[in-house]
């Protein structure tokens, strides 16, 4: 079957929206902002460009929801109503095309550096975390409380900035992970124990966003499925709060895993062959299995006819992609036309990038 007729190529509903196909470009950091989060106008020129190349729906990198939340250097903010008209430029550069939006809100918890966030790096539980050499602060009811409402406001703005939808962070470590990780959460209050209760926050944080930003805001979460920690989040936790989230009218599940100091993030590096393609996406089906709402499947999506057999074998709705995208924006169309049969990106991670992500090796060749 040729590649334009592909399943991949068709469009799908999250919510009420149309999304023109089933690629999807993961959440990635930019390193474009300036220092206090405002959009430049790289950021707007970037997404234009993924647009023009057919990605069906784009999800920006996160955008941090109040100063003690920072992850990094020149991260996009949106914590203050300041930061809207900036964030248009991103959203009237997509504008033009079939293409939609959503921007990721986050919070980095304790995987931040006082230098970054200008202070005590914060957390459900005063968890030592050994890759920043931090024991954070734990939270107050009161700190939380005022989480929630950064995440609420931060889900209006991303409305009023012109966003088709937003997606909220709960996986890597960050805040909302370190939250619903029983190795990070060791409250015993009505934020902790139980998976329900170390999922709170998010219920709240949902019903918030959808009181504001109204129900048919699309809304849809990255979910951690696996810490790779003995102690920490396992895949029966993220099928029960993927429940949990569809009851309360979370419209989309993205399927990631992994924490920093388990020594095994989210960005696997040097995978080749095609059976190493698609890491999360057992988790993601699993999780598919548990939910109606689509489920997106992630981790080294690389070859067209692979990405086509997980959604033909029911094991997602749409595929999730960060690296290739940074390589080859132009993917999708290419992928359309037959040129290429899979992404030239061979994982080897050296996009990072703090003046801006691109493609290490492209000049290598
Ligand atoms: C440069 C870079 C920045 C990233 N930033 C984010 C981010 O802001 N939010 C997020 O959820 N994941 C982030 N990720 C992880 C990706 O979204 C994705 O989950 C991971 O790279 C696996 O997909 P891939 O194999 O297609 O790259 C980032 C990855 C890279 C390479
Ligand atoms: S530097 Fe290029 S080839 Fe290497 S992981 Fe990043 S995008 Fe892929």
């Amino acid at each position: 079957m040729s590649q334009e007729h592909s399943v991949l190529l068709t469009p799908i509903k999250i919510g009420g929206l149309e999304i023109p196909n089933r690629f999807v470009r993961s959440a990635t950091h930019e390193f474009m902002a300036e220092e206090d989060g405002t959009v430049t106008d790289r950021l707007g020129e970037l997404y234009r460009r993924l647009a023009e190349g057919e990605v069906g729906l784009i999800i920006t990198g996160h955008a941090y929801v109040n100063p003690n939340g920072k992850a990094s250097p020149r991260q996009t903010g949106i914590y203050d109503d300041r930061f809207i008209e900036g964030l248009k430029k991103i959203t009237e550069a997509v504008r033009p095309f079939p293409t939609r939006i959503f921007l990721q809100i986050a919070h980095a918890g304790r995987q931040t550096k006082e230098k970054l966030c200008g202070c005590t790096p914060i957390a459900p539980s005063a968890v030592y975390e050994p890759t920043v050499k931090t024991t954070p602060r734990e939270m107050s009811g009161a700190d939380i409380r005022a989480t929630i409402r950064d995440f609420v406001q931060a889900g209006r703005r991303a409305k009023e900035s012109g966003f088709h939808g937003a997606q909220i962070h709960i996986a890597h470590g960050y805040l909302l992970s370190s939250f619903i990780s029983p190795h990070t959460n060791r409250r015993t209050d009505e934020w902790g124990g139980s998976t329900a209760g170390r999922a709170r926050i998010v219920v709240e944080i949902v019903r918030g966003i959808k009181g504001i930003a109204g129900p048919d805001f699309p809304l849809i979460v990255k979910l951690n499925s696996t810490d790779f920690l003995p102690t920490g989040l396992h895949l029966e936790d993220s099928i029960e709060i993927a429940r949990l989230l569809e009851s309360e009218g979370i419209d989309a599940i993205e399927v990631s895993g992994g924490m920093a100091e388990a020594g095994q993030g989210s960005v696997w590096k040097g995978l080749r062959a095609e059976d190493e393609e698609g890491y999360f996406v057992e988790n993601a089906a699993a999780v598919k299995r548990a939910v109606r709402i689509p489920v997106i499947g992630l981790g080294g999506n690389r070859t067209f006819a692979v990405m086509e057999k997980f959604i033909r074998e029911g094991k997602a709705d749409l595929i999730s992609l960060s690296r290739p995208f940074i390589r080859e924006p132009f993917l999708v169309k290419k992928f359309r036309s037959g040129l290429i049969r899979k992404s030239e990106c061979i994982s080897c991670n050296k996009c990072f990038n703090l003046r801006g992500i691109r493609c290490a090796e492209l000049k290598n060749r």
